[in-house]
């Protein structure tokens, strides 16, 4: 059974910015936006360049490779050139810890392609 990985103090995330971490080898970004958190690979769907750094702006993120937009909530590319949405991981914060989940993506989402 996976368990939640401890990566963080709530407060090491600053309202409405983000900042990356490494967890279990996967490089995954943890979102504050008051009061929620949200876990999502660091990873542009697009041509895979890190989207730590890019502009956040409300719940969204935006590349700044070429532009794609993604929304934090969900994962899904709302602005091309991006398609496909970012993988999505369980988080939780507790005690004033943040947790992640890092081998559960939430890929059972309807915006996630089936492997071909
Ligand atoms: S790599 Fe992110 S928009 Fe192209």
């Amino acid at each position: 059974m996976t368990s939640f990985v401890d990566v963080c103090a709530f407060e090491d995330i600053p309202n409405g910015k983000h900042r990356a971490f490494n967890v279990d080898g996967l490089s995954i970004l943890i979102f504050r936006i008051n009061p929620d958190v949200f876990a999502l690979e660091n990873r542009c769907t697009h041509l895979d360049f890190p989207l730590e750094g890019g502009r956040q702006i409300g719940s969204d993120i935006i590349c700044r490779k070429h532009g794609a937009r993604f929304d934090i909530r969900s994962g899904k590319a709302v602005v091309g050139p991006a398609v496909d949405p970012l993988r999505r991981f369980e988080v939780r914060v507790r005690e004033g810890r943040v947790e992640v989940k890092p081998s559960m993506p939430l890929s059972r989402n309807p915006f996630v392609r089936a492997a071909s």
